[in-house]
């Protein structure tokens, strides 16, 4: 039968899926996307809760071509009995999604407007109090979720991906990365922490050998079932989501302890705030490579000063200013990435002002009441023999690569006419 104009004209393929489903997606070729919603909506035997939604739609040319294009390219993808079917992760999602926009036949994506409105994220109102107003600095924030037990701080995806993209690839070949607080995965890009979707997008360009991400169950059992902590293990193109029993998804959970020794070559996360010493001292115990965020005052304060002046830790390339809330809301406060892999050249380290002492301006160098030399805004002493007092930025960028070391395992309170100055490093020419 001939088609009509508006038939030619309407030419779509779209991706769908069904709300009970997760593992598997359609994707199809129709005239009119409001009345193929509808029919896979109505049909019979299906449940009430299993609602169908496009995740992708898009006007083509010759719908019927993209469709057997799709279906050749994704053969292995595809369930044998029904053409129409495929298999769903975020990662393959993308994939049918880039091929569908690459195709010759491509002419423009269909945004349709999702009832949820949960997963919009929202940047910070107007109303909300800047942290100014609230009298506090990005710092009192980050060391308030450390004291306070609040660690709902989640990272934003382009943070991981300005980091991450750093380091050389080489280092990710082959190796087992393990993500191992609360990097849950989900069924999109919002219910998926950003560290799994970062390493699940990248997986074969980086080469991976496997991705392991836990999920925490949280400490409170509402209804005494046991914890649902999981792992989710992605070898190829195999992935498994596993719920053992009794497993918390905690990082010290006997089973994330054996996974770490015996499965992971680089550990990437956010650890909880709260924790932060409990799990570096885990982390570094275990003499894996790893990139994490921490708060960036870490490089000042006691728990942590040996780490670095061991040189079994130093400051990653970026700080990290903003984190979401639970809300999906943009919120301040002072993180920074910390790692043991080698950095070779950071560019922040042109902020160091390295000079004989004597080209110092006036103004940053000054000796407190027991006689102990304090440089400020970057100037670094290049001939000072004995030891002297820094503040985190120059830390932050490389100062410890530049030939220097820290020799004070404590922070440094230096006193200025009997006053108390805020804490510093104590470091060397070596
Ligand atoms: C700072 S958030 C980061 C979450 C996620 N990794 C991200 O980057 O967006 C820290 C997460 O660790 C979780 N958490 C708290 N205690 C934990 C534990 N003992 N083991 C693993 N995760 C934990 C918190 O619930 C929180 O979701």
């Amino acid at each position: 039968m001939a088609k009509n104009k508006s038939e030619q004209e309407n030419q779509y393929i779209y991706i769908v899926q069904s709300s009970l489903e997760p593992s598997k997606c359609k994707i199809g070729k129709t005239n009119d996307l409001d009345r193929r919603l509808k029919e896979y909506n109505s049909m019979t035997g299906k449940s009430k809760d299993n609602v169908y939604a496009y995740l992708f739609t898009c006007k083509v040319k010759n719908m019927t071509r993209v469709e057997r294009d799709i279906e050749k390219e994704y053969v292995f993808l595809r369930e044998e009995k029904s053409k129409e079917i495929y298999f769903y992760n975020q990662t393959l999602f993308e994939r049918y999604v880039s091929f569908i926009k690459s195709h010759a036949s491509f002419v423009e994506e269909i945004f349709i407007k999702k009832e949820d409105k949960k997963q919009i994220v929202k940047i910070i109102k107007k109303t909300t109090p800047t942290l100014e107003e609230r009298g506090m600095s990005k710092k009192d924030v980050m060391q308030k979720a450390q004291n306070a037990d609040n660690d709902e701080f989640f990272t934003r995806y382009e943070d991981v991906e300005k980091e991450l993209n750093i380091y050389p690839k080489s280092i990710w070949k082959n190796k087992a990365v393990f993500c191992n607080c609360d990097d849950a995965v989900g069924t999109d890009a919002i219910t998926t922490s950003p560290f799994a979707l970062y390493f699940l997008r990248k997986f074969e360009e980086l080469g991976l050998k496997k991705l392991i991400c836990t999920h925490y169950a949280g400490k409170v059992d509402l209804f005494n079932q046991g914890p649902r902590g999981y792992i989710f293990t992605k070898t190829g193109f195999r992935e498994i989501k596993e719920f053992p029993q009794k497993y918390t998804g905690s990082f010290d959970d006997p089973l994330s302890l054996k996974i770490l020794r015996d499965d992971a070559d680089i550990v990437c996360t956010n650890p909880p705030f709260s924790r932060a010493r409990d799990y570096w001292q885990m982390l570094i115990t275990s003499g894996k490579r790893f990139i994490i965020i921490s708060n960036i005052s870490n490089v000042v304060t006691p728990a942590f000063i040996p780490y670095f002046m061991n040189g079994k830790a130093w400051p990653g390339y970026n700080s990290v200013d903003n984190f979401l809330n639970p809300k999906r809301e943009l919120l301040a406060a002072a993180g920074h990435w910390y790692t043991n892999i080698p950095i070779k050249k950071r560019p922040k380290s042109r902020h160091l002002k390295i000079m004989p002492l004597k080209d110092i301006p006036a103004k940053y160098k000054k000796y407190d009441d027991s006689k102990m030399l304090i440089v400020n805004h970057g100037y670094i002493p290049s001939d000072y023999k004995k030891p002297f007092a820094v503040s985190v930025r120059p830390l932050l960028n490389g100062l410890l690569e530049k030939g220097y070391k820290i020799v004070k395992d404590n922070q440094y309170f230096p006193y200025v006419d009997g006053k108390k100055c805020f804490g510093r490093v104590l470091v060397k020419k070596v």
